[in-house]
């Protein structure tokens, strides 16, 4: 496994893989949903490249930029055992040379759910995957269901800028009890490690009154907030039952529908979705 900090070097290695060349961008601090991304690129791909970027320009202000887990050793050996071929690590003052004055503006779909509690996110997350893509040409790339918005928004975004990119979304990497994998569960202690099953059992609750007949998404809503708020540690960001493609909010279940939320658990606020 080859590994690149700069651009100059990435391009070089880049040129020697063999077509296609299959990518999983991440910010590093693996898990098993970003290995299952890895593994399928490798199977799809005689060629699969990571990258590993603590992206600041999608962090808000406020929030865990500088808390953010990394453990890069530990990232490395992963992608080493999963079938790497190449990593780029970049510093950020190689992603982003002052003056930096590009951005990515994809719109609509952009401009609610994460959108709306996170300003500017999606700016950020479509800067560098644009940059990234740039860099490393790849003919696929690998993104999780987990971050159903983002995967939407780099689909919207490769559709309207011509970008000969497939993007391939994989399915959402569970714990035992239903919890969604996520770099941020870290942050959980014992206590509220345990409530945050919370956010899938509400999902399933949906799933399940679905599958009974319920196709008012109001209702379906009202049920998913009754349940998380039964909760103590927990408090409702936002539930949103959309359609899966434009994410305009729906009246009436009508598939494929987005069931997404977004939930704190203590401190730590966590995302998750199922489409029915
Ligand atoms: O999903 C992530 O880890 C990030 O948003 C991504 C796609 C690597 C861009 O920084």
């Amino acid at each position: 496994m080859k590994i690149a900090e700069k651009i100059d070097d990435m391009r070089k290695l880049r040129r020697r893989l063999t077509e296609p060349v299959g990518f999983v961008p991440t910010m590093g601090y693996l898990h098993e949903g970003h290995l299952s991304l890895v593994r399928k690129a490798r199977t799809e791909n005689p060629s699969a490249v990571v990258s590993i970027f603590v992206n600041p320009m999608q962090f808000g202000p406020q929030e865990d930029f500088v808390s953010y887990p990394r453990n890069t050793q530990h990232d490395l050996a992963l992608l080493d055992k999963a079938g790497t071929d190449l990593v780029f690590i970049p510093q950020a003052d190689e992603v982003y040379p002052q003056p930096f004055s590009a951005r990515v503006e994809i719109g609509k779909v952009t401009e609610r759910l994460e959108g709306t509690a996170r300003p500017g996110h999606f700016r950020g997350v479509t800067t560098v995957c644009a940059k990234l893509f740039n860099i490393i040409q790849p003919q696929r790339a690998y993104f999780g269901q987990k971050d159903a918005q983002q995967a939407i928004v780099i689909k919207k975004m490769v559709t309207d800028l011509n970008m000969n990119i497939e993007i391939v979304t994989l399915p959402t990497v569970r714990e035992p009890d239903g919890l969604a994998l996520s770099s941020r569960n870290t942050y959980l202690n014992p206590h509220e490690r345990q409530a945050a099953v919370v956010l899938y059992q509400a999902l399933s609750l949906a799933q399940q009154l679905y599958a009974n007949g319920e196709k008012n998404a109001e209702r379906l809503r009202q049920e998913i907030i009754g349940l998380i708020q039964q909760q103590p540690l927990a408090n409702v960001d936002y539930v949103s039952i959309a359609n899966a493609e434009t994410l305009d909010e729906l009246d009436t279940v009508k598939p494929p529908a987005l069931v997404s939320l977004a939930v704190k658990i203590g401190r730590t606020r966590l995302i998750d979705n199922i489409v029915i």
